[in-house]
């Protein structure tokens, strides 16, 4: 099984054909909402709105460990994350989607590790490459089925939030070798590589990072949430094409 972990403009699965709804309870509190298992053509899914599914979660407050924990408590096999962000290269403008593999972490003060001196063991697990190469190529294959770009790679930008950026910032990022920016990349895949959930994302560029081209002189909300909506329509004819595929 599948899990989806929609942010924000995909709070749920129009082409999801709904079974249940669970409330998972974990060692580490509440997840951000019940999760919704259903099927996406043969494959079993399960999916969670990130930011609950008002949307009322911001992204240092998401209960990352909890998300992770009852995905994998439910016999999820790999993770897909859907997450917006801010485009950094020139040419990832708004409407880009990409399937990331790096990151940077720029966050604090989140719960980032199941292992904080409970009664498990330490284990300092690899994070090398932090997204698996198998759900990545199953993404990009997904892409070419039905004839949806998809760039492959990019290294992603954690930043605290919820505000945006300043244009240093971005500045920043850039000269650390960042091409995207966007709140709720980490601690969600280092969790999922302590649990050995293998995890993938992909990337919708919702507006130019502060600063640049169209967001020279700020950013604009109600243009993010238009290159959302549209954008998320793709993404959803995206994980259609995960269909008959193992
Ligand atoms: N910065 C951080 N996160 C984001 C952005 C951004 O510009 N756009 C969408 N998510």
């Amino acid at each position: 099984m599948l899990a989806i972990v929609g942010g924000s403009g995909l709070t749920q699965l129009a082409s999801l054909d709904v079974t249940r709804r669970e409330v998972v309870r974990t060692p580490y509190g509440e997840p951000s909402g019940a999760l919704t298992f259903g099927r996406i053509c043969e494959q079993d899914v399960v999916f969670m709105a990130r930011h609950g599914y008002g949307h009322t979660i911001p992204p240092h407050l998401v209960n990352y460990r909890a998300n992770m924990w009852a995905l994998k408590h439910v016999g999820a096999e790999g993770v897909i994350s859907v997450a917006s962000v801010g485009g950094i290269r020139p040419d990832f403008g708004p409407g880009t989607l990409l399937v990331p593999d790096q990151i940077l972490d720029y966050t604090w003060g989140r719960e980032s590790t199941y292992f904080d001196g409970g009664d498990r063991p330490v284990r300092h697990v690899d994070f090398t490459h932090p997204y698996d190469e198998k759900l990545r190529k199953r993404l990009l294959a997904a892409g070419k089925a039905v004839g949806e770009a998809l760039f492959d790679g990019g290294t992603y930008a954690t930043t605290q939030g919820p505000r945006l950026e300043t244009a240093a910032e971005i500045d920043r990022f850039e000269r650390d070798g960042a091409d995207v920016v966007g709140m709720t990349g980490m601690p969600e895949a280092s969790l999922a590589r302590e649990l050995d959930l293998p995890y993938a994302a992909i990337n919708v560029v919702a507006n130019f990072g502060a600063g640049r081209a169209s967001s020279e002189h700020g950013i604009s909300f109600d243009s993010i949430e238009l290159v959302l909506q549209e954008s998320m329509t793709r993404v959803r004819v995206l994980l259609n094409g995960l269909c008959g595929r193992k």
